[in-house]
């Protein structure tokens, strides 16, 4: 088994590691890279960094000939990019191996190699375990190591199995991706822009301060720069992302450290972008120069995913989530006040060790005070090495399944009736697909909603004003109108 060596040892190893990427190229491949060509096919689950990351993932392999297949069947690699925030991420991984060694399997007989790679948080936190179970596996890759990735590849294009590549290497991984002008970043409307990655919170049920390291910053020069990049590729919306996004502080472009609301109003400046969205957001990281960017940027979305994970103080404490249920309200009066028809989003997670029907009830009544525009509730799924996992009083599954059931209800009665408010009303749509149906054209509104109308491709990258007509189980539907938005 092959493991990159150890912090210490990682500057000169990725020195080591590029120079023999380049050297394999030229001497692998003849004719040069861009002349063989070569499948990869890439399956991605979790959340929207990791479809970031698997774009990026793709643009680090592209110059070795790979470009992307729909089909696992003729691909030379297959790159499965795994999360691990909730449980059965592992079973979901192995019954998902145990279909692609099919496809291996086929593909060795007659003669070709598939280069099977697990990438994303569970290949950092149980990458060693999956391979010991699952040998046909050639090569683990943890999220900050993907600059690794060609390498890697190559090694395994090679013969190579068992290379594991899960420290925490000392460089960003972001200074050796840079954002390429390739295919996978064409015509996207809605583009994503990792700006921070990692989180140094601790909550105390949460896996991502293992699996995606200490919180790290991008400097405000390589976001902008990359925004320019999206944005001259036709991105209309720029969605900001990190595990803690506005707990960003990062090297502003006059040397100093700037926050959040500071980077916000520098991209406010680019010519082209129509809408700035950032996710995810942790309550205590809310400062007043962020909250007044709602007010003064216009491009900046009337929408806000804000985790609050519980309405009991007693539950928010042993979450190890650092504010109150009173700090959490004091704030949402305030962000409203600073631009008051901002919607909001939040996370919930029912039957936490030792969450009584009380507790659950203190959630109920937060979810009523505040008025949620959407919602995500979950079951607490203990994580092997948080300290949640190992509490003594676990909730009993079917408390945690009724708690779940109900708070959902209440979600989607909230969700409901803000889509009603909206009927009459002439929104703003930024239109990014086709629909489903011929002459249907998706988009959404500010606060978020899918809407679908009948209308040219060609607003596809607009903002056009529409009438909202209709409310469905999960979009609404209207018809464009020519004045301008209310
Ligand atoms: N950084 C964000 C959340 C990241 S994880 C924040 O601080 O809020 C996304 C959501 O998954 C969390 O908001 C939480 O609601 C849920 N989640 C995380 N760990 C969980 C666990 N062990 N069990 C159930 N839900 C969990
Ligand atoms: Fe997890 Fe978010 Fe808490 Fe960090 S702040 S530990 S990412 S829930
Ligand atoms: Fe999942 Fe990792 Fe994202 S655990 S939610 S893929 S940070």
């Amino acid at each position: 088994m092959d493991v990159i060596a150890g912090p210490a040892a990682q500057t000169p190893s990725l020195a080591r590691n590029i120079e023999m990427q380049e050297s394999l190229m030229e001497n692998s491949i003849p004719g040069g890279p861009r002349t063989n060509r070569r499948r990869v096919h890439v399956l991605t689950w979790g959340c929207q960094m990791n479809v970031y990351d698997s774009t990026r993932m793709v643009e680090a392999i592209a110059p070795l000939g790979f470009s992307e297949t729909e089909n696992p069947a003729e691909a030379d690699l297959v790159i499965l990019n795994t999360c691990h925030i909730r449980e059965h991420a592992t079973e979901k991984v192995f019954s998902e191996l145990g279909r692609l060694r099919l496809y291996k399997e086929a593909r060795a007989r007659k003669g070709n190699r598939m280069v099977l790679a697990l990438a994303g948080c569970v290949a950092q936190a149980e990458g060693e375990q999956i391979l010991a179970r699952a040998p046909y596996v050639d090569l683990i890759v943890g999220p900050q190591s993907y600059h690794y990735l060609p390498g890697l590849v190559l090694r395994a294009q090679k013969g190579e199995t068992g290379i594991v590549a899960t420290d925490f290497p000392p460089e960003s991984k972001f200074s050796y991706l840079p954002l390429k002008e390739t295919e996978a970043n064409h015509r996207k409307i809605s583009a994503f822009l990792s700006v921070q990655e990692g989180c140094d919170k601790f909550c105390s049920f949460c896996v991502v301060p293992y699996t995606r390291g200490a919180e790290y910053s991008r400097s405000a020069a390589e976001i902008l720069a990359e925004a320019r990049t999206l944005l001259a590729h036709g991105a209309r919306e720029i969605v900001l992302l990190g595990q803690n996004v506005n707990a960003w502080h990062g090297e502003g472009l006059d040397g100093r450290t700037w926050k959040l609301g500071r980077l916000i109003r520098a991209l406010a400046e680019l010519p082209g972008l129509v809408r700035l969205r950032y996710t995810t957001s942790h309550p205590r990281d809310m400062d007043a120069d962020l909250i007044s960017a709602h007010a003064e940027v216009g491009v900046l979305t009337p929408f806000l995913h804000l985790p609050v994970q519980s309405g009991s103080d007693r539950i928010l404490s042993a979450m190890n989530r650092r504010h109150s249920r009173a700090d959490y309200l004091r704030l949402v009066e305030r962000i409203r006040k600073s631009r008051p028809d901002i919607t909001l989003s939040s996370d919930f997670i029912v039957g936490y060790p030792g969450e009584t029907d009380a507790d659950f009830e203190d959630t109920l009544s937060l979810i009523r005070s505040v008025g949620f525009a959407q919602g995500y509730a979950f079951k607490f799924s203990p994580r092997p090495g948080t300290p949640a996992a190992n509490a003594a009083a676990q909730t009993p599954e079917d408390v945690k399944n009724l708690r779940l059931k109900q708070l959902q209800a209440v979600l989607r009665e909230q969700q409901h009736a803000f889509a009603g408010s909206c009927v009459g009303r002439v929104l703003p749509v930024l239109f990014t697909d086709k629909g489903r149906h011929p002459g249907q054209i998706l988009g959404r509104t500010p606060y978020m909603q899918p809407v679908h109308v009948t209308g040219p491709t060609t607003y596809i990258g607009a903002e056009v004003s529409v009438r909202i007509e209709h409310v469905h189980p999960n979009s609404l539907s209207g018809v464009v109108v020519n004045t301008s938005p209310s």
